[in-house]
């Protein structure tokens, strides 16, 4: 049998009244005199397989009984329907081949706490919730690139060892490149795509990003994954539309194909039903007055002063006036990137927007118009303390065929954690870069 036509766990309803062998391991078994009840998961999904004593050998009755949690093993049986089953099948075991017998496997059902499964993430990606996590980000990943591509954005990779900074430079991770000084591990895509843009108009790059950000917020990762679409020709309006089409279009994706997963998770989706286009829009003067008016009812919300930056406790608070993904726009200029485009009618804020998940899962988005004025641009590298240098081939972009252009960078991680909905951004990415871990 070739490993493609194997039946799976996914598909067993093609399977039955037949008889099949399931590859697997073991996440739990009850006993219960002359029967043996094995949960059977193959990746694909999880199946009880029941080992009835009278309907085996001795030997079979014997093996199923030894096993233990995430045994490897092959289980042959009789695919039969149940309407008690989760899934709608049991199998009916005939045979048993133990592929590696498992000794004290560290995570039991029992409940541990998060650090310890921190400490074993190796491990703990194949519980039921983190496996289901996992699959979200993968749904949401696949949906975010295909939307994309049949939208005419093309993929255009960036490069991670980089010799500039876009986004700040607190918080670069440096490493010695050869004899040519410090590289920074590339905290956005951006600038590159940029360059992208101007070849093939509508572009997107895709990879992880890093911050050394000295946070210990459930909101942050030193190491996360973002996707940055750039359109040539672009305004800040035309900006926000492709936004709101792109992440109810990712949203309801997530919802048709993934309904076990957000079961698993125990996620409300009824909020998630309702995120489709247009999503509001708020300026950021806008937002300061509705902190100013509702600060008290916030935990840890303070009103803030115009130029000030919003803190978690300030997003909680505007999402909970709306029942959509909210876009704040038009941030003080000196809050944001060098890089954003000014508004013509007010120079002191950007032609920026953050967009803000509901439900208090905070920024998924931040994205702008980009100055597309050489002049402008180098003055403001220059007031960012920046080496003009460093950004020669990032003026020239500005200096041959410039365009008016706009694009975003969204956070896979908040946005599963967003979809899936957990409180803590740690479990939606396999292995989690965090302030105090890099290990495992
Ligand atoms: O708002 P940010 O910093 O924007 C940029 O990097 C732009 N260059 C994007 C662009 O316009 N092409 O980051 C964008 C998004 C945030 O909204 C958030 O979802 C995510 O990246 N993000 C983080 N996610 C996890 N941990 C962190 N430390 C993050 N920092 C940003
Ligand atoms: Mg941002």
């Amino acid at each position: 049998m070739s490993l493609l036509s194997h039946a799976t766990i996914a598909h067993i309803a093609d399977h039955a009244g037949k008889i099949v062998t399931l590859s697997g391991w073991i996440y739990n078994k009850t006993e219960k005199g002359k029967l043996v009840f094995l949960q059977l998961r193959d990746g694909s999904g999880t199946i009880q397989c029941v080992v009835f004593k009278k309907n085996v050998s001795e030997s079979v009755f014997t093996t199923a009984r030894c096993l233990t949690q995430e045994s490897s093993c092959r289980i042959t049986g009789t695919v039969r329907a149940d309407s008690r089953a989760p899934n709608g099948y049991e199998l009916d075991v005939h045979e048993i081949e133990i592929v590696h017998l498992t000794q004290n496997y560290p995570i039991s059902p029992k409940e541990h706490g998060v650090e310890f499964l921190m400490e074993h993430r190796h491990l703990w990606v194949r519980s039921a919730k983190q496996h289901a996590m996992l699959r979200i980000r993968a749904e949401v990943i696949a949906a975010a690139q295909e939307w994309l591509n049949a939208q005419g954005f093309v993929r255009f990779d960036t490069p991670i060892l980089t010799a500039t900074a876009a986004e700040g430079t607190t918080n670069l991770f440096a490493t010695q490149y050869f004899d040519l000084g410090n590289a920074y591990l590339a905290q956005t895509g951006q600038l590159y795509v940029e360059s992208g843009m101007l070849s093939f108009g509508k572009v997107y790059c895709f990879g992880p990003t890093f911050r050394a950000e000295k946070s210990k917020t459930r909101r942050h990762l030193t190491e996360f994954w973002m996707i940055e679409p750039e359109m040539a020709f672009a305004t800040h309006a035309d900006n926000l539309i492709v936004q709101e089409q792109f992440v109810s279009a990712i949203v309801q994706r997530v919802l048709q194909r993934c309904a076990n997963e957000l079961q698993t998770l125990e996620r409300d989706t009824t909020i998630l039903q309702k995120v489709v286009p247009p999503f509001p829009r708020i300026t950021y003067d806008q937002a300061l007055a509705l902190i100013a008016d509702h600060y008290q009812e916030v935990e840890g919300c303070t009103p803030l002063l115009w130029g000030e930056d919003f803190g978690a406790p300030h997003e909680t608070l505007i999402v909970q006036h709306f029942d959509q993904p909210v876009f704040v726009e038009r941030f003080p200029s000196r809050i944001k990137a060098f890089y954003m485009e000014p508004d013509p009618a007010r120079p002191e804020v950007v032609l920026c927007a953050d967009l803000l998940a509901p439900e208090g899962y905070g920024e998924i988005i931040g994205g702008s118009q980009r100055i597309h004025n050489a002049d402008l641009l180098e003055q403001r590298i220059r007031a960012a303390g920046l080496n003009i240098a460093d950004y020669e081939w990032y003026l020239d972009l500005r200096r041959y065929g410039s365009v008016p252009h706009s694009g975003f960078g969204m956070g896979i991680e908040r946005v599963v954690a967003w979809i899936g909905g957990t409180q803590h951004i740690r479990e939606t990415i396999p292995f989690p870069r965090m302030l105090y871990r890099m290990y495992p």
